[in-house]
Order: structure tokens, then C-alpha cells, then sequence
């Protein structure tokens, strides 16, 4: 009798710490921590974890559609600035909502003479398809190691597969020995005045004794300086580099040749002496749109929109897109909600549907810098972008 009590006693308890151990895992099913939970909506700069539980780590991001899943290529950050084994993080989702780690798209080499070795900075990686070779190539901008950020370098690199890996093929200073379509006549005469800046490297942000100085024709032998980059895939399929150039002076919009590893040595400058950075380009009703940002390294600034009906330009500007309320007023429109732009995004299957996407930079710790997603509002003659705390695809549904 007495054995049985204590068995059954046991058992109560066994029982008891079953139950403890369910609701536990029950509570941390359902927490916002856990990677199990399937999301259903996106949540601007919070901790976006992936199907390891991992915080994703792709900045500087751009998004590719093949086959039904997007991949997200970008920046495997560490703490700082450079890159250690992993050059390039690759994730797919078939919603937008949950990635799935894919491992490292590119991979820094081993080799310590490569341009790629560990310790080389690699931002803002972008991946086309191209159909006519059926290769996924990818493009990025470069620093070498040691260099201190004054190379301006455009990396590609090439795979047979989506998620990778990718083999690295070289870099280049586009455009070597072209004029730009919309050259001057005076731009053309500098190129001897230009000589005197060979070798002369700035930080990188306007500055009046700096405001229109030459550095194209500088430029103009060895190649342009290539700095924060994107890609864009016209209804052609022809291929359009687009990056800050001339120590982040002036834009540059360049044509990729068709199997889109090299410059055809067609481009045009635009924004001149306007300061863009971090471009960002979408088609939409025949015109192409563009975001972008100041430039203020990592700091946020206010960003920028245009528009043109042809990617050469005339480009007008349309001012800051982000508008509405913000959770922190210190970081609301007017410093895009702490936000950089990095890509836009069409939604499949919802013609007129596009998402930016901004990176919110944590240059004490780049692994913990944030995702910020929003819709983009097309109206007549403009876009805008306005903040929400929380959002899903359904915002879409009234989109022609
Ligand atoms: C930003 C740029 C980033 C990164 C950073 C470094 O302006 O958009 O991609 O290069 O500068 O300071």
C-alpha cells in the first residue's frame, strides 16, 4: 500500500515537471525570440531571427527572384568594418517574412595576395541572373586590405546556383578610357589639370573646397572609383551598374556588357556634385525610380528620391520620400527612421507591390545593425515611404 503511495507519489511529481517542461517550451514557442515561430508580418528594426534562431546577417542587402524563392544577399558582418571568412551571407524565403540560412554566398580567400583575403571590406552585394548563360553573378564594392577605404573597387564574381557559392572573378575601376555619354567639352579639357589630383584620396563627403573638382577626368585612365553600388535589370534584360563615384561626388550609371561580367563602356554621371549614396532603382509604369541617401557614412540622413523616363536621365529629384509618424522622433523622416536605403523590391506576383529596404547601422557592433522594410506609395508624380510599427503583405492588395 505503502509503495504504492510513494509510486504514485513519483509519478505525480514526474507528471507535474512533465507539465512545467511543456509550458515552457509551450511560452518560448510562442515568445518573439523563437526561430520556430513562423511570422506572418514584418517588424522594422527589430530582431529579425532566421530558422536557426540567428539574427540575419545580410546588409547592405539586394534580393533576387528565381523559381519561386527570393534570396537576400548581403554583408556578413562581424563587429568592424572588415570581413573575416565569410564575405557575402545568403538566405532564401518563399515569403518574405522567414529566411532560411543558406551559409556563405562568397567566401573571403585563403590566399593572402588575393584582393578577397580576410580583412578587405565587401559591401553592398547585388546578384542578377542573366538567361542568355545561365549564370547568377555577382556584384559588390571592394577595399582592399590596408587600404583605408581609398580603392573604390567594383568585386564580381559568378555561380551556376542561386544561393552559391560564388567564384570570385576579379575587380575593376569601371569605365577606363570611356567619357561618359554626357561628357563637356570642358570635362574633356580638365584631363591635364585632372593629373595634378593622381593620388589624391578624400573621406568621402561633400566639402566646399572640394565641391567640383575634376575627379572623373582624375579618373578618366585608370578607371572610376566604385563605391556604394546597386543593380538594375531593365524589361530588356540589359544590365545597369549604378554607383557613387568621384569620392561620392557624383552618381554613375553604367551599361553592363550581356553576359553582365564587365562595363560596355556606356554610362552617364548624374547628380553631379550632389552627394548621393546607397542608390537603389526600381521600374515602375515605364519610369524608373530611384532612392538613395546623403552622405554621412554610417550616420542616417534624410534620404532622396527621383525619377526619370529613361535610366540615362534627366533625372529630377523628388526630395525626401519618408514621411508620418515615427516611434523615435529623433530618428523619424527627416534621418529616414535611422535608416540607409540598400534595395527595392518588387513583390512577385503583385504588379505595382514594392518594398525598400534601409539598413539602420550600428557602427559600435555592424553584426547588430537593424532591418527596416516598408511599402513604397506610388502616387501621380512621386513616391513616399511612411513608417509602421508592424505590417504584412496585405497592404498590397488594393495595388493595381
Ligand atoms: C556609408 C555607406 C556604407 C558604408 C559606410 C562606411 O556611407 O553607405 O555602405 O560604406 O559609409 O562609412
Amino acid at each position: 500500500m505503502q509503495n504504492n503511495f510513494w509510486f504514485s507519489a513519483d509519478k505525480i511529481m514526474k507528471i507535474l515537471v512533465s507539465i512545467i517542461i511543456l509550458f515552457c517550451n509551450i511560452s518560448a514557442f510562442f515568445s518573439q525570440d523563437n526561430p520556430l515561430i513562423i511570422r506572418t508580418k514584418f517588424l522594422p528594426d527589430q530582431l529579425w531571427l532566421d530558422n536557426n534562431g540567428v539574427h540575419l546577417n545580410a546588409h547592405g542587402a539586394g534580393i533576387l527572384f528565381h523559381k519561386g524563392i527570393y534570396y537576400m544577399y548581403g554583408e556578413h558582418k562581424l563587429a568592424g568594418e572588415t570581413v573575416g571568412k565569410i564575405a557575402v551571407h545568403c538566405y532564401s524565403s518563399v515569403d518574405l517574412y522567414n529566411w532560411k540560412d543558406e551559409g556563405a554566398a562568397l567566401m573571403t580567400s585563403d590566399n593572402p595576395n588575393s584582393e578577397i583575403s580576410e580583412g578587405c571590406i565587401i559591401e553592398r552585394p547585388k546578384v542578377i541572373y542573366n538567361k542568355k548563360t545561365n549564370k547568377f553573378v555577382m556584384w559588390f564594392h571592394l577595399e582592399l586590405k590596408n587600404q583605408l577605404r581609398k580603392s573604390g573597387r567594383s568585386g564580381v564574381a559568378v555561380s551556376d546556383k542561386p544561393s552559391g557559392p560564388f567564384e570570385y572573378l576579379h575587380s575593376v575601376r569601371p569605365n577606363a578610357g570611356y567619357w561618359p555619354i554626357n561628357v563637356t567639352p570642358e570635362q574633356k579639357a580638365s584631363l591635364v589639370e585632372a593629373q595634378k589630383l593622381a593620388g589624391t584620396s578624400f573621406i568621402g563627403s561633400p566639402h566646399p573646397d572640394r565641391a567640383a573638382l575634376p575627379f572623373m577626368a582624375r579618373d578618366f585612365a585608370g578607371g572610376q572609383m566604385a563605391k556604394d553600388m546597386t543593380l538594375f535589370v531593365d524589361d530588356d534584360g540589359k544590365a545597369y551598374h549604378i554607383f557613387s563615384s568621384e569620392e561620392n561626388a557624383t552618381l554613375h550609371i553604367s551599361e553592363l556588357s550581356d553576359d553582365y561580367l564587365s562595363h560596355t563602356g556606356k554610362w552617364a554621371r548624374v547628380f553631379e556634385y550632389l552627394w548621393h549614396e546607397a542608390p537603389a532603382i526600381c521600374k515602375h509604369d515605364g519610369r524608373y525610380w530611384m532612392l538613395s541617401s546623403n552622405c554621412t557614412g554610417w550616420n542616417p540622413n534624410a534620404a532622396r528620391s527621383a525619377v526619370a523616363n529613361s535610366i540615362w536621365g534627366p533625372w529630377k529629384d523628388l526630395g525626401n520620400p519618408c514621411t508620418g509618424a515615427t516611434p523615435r522622433n529623433h530618428l523619424g523622416p527627416q534621418l529616414t527612421f535611422g535608416g540607409q536605403s540598400t534595395f527595392i523590391l518588387p513583390v512577385q506576383g503583385k504588379p505595382g507591390a514594392y518594398i525598400v529596404l534601409f539598413d539602420v547601422w550600428r557602427p559600435e557592433n555592424l553584426i547588430a545593425s537593424g532591418y527596416v522594410w516598408l511599402p513604397i506609395r506610388f502616387e501621380k508624380n512621386r513616391f513616399s515611404i511612411s513608417w509602421l510599427d508592424t505590417w504584412d503583405l496585405s497592404v498590397f492588395k488594393h495595388k493595381n
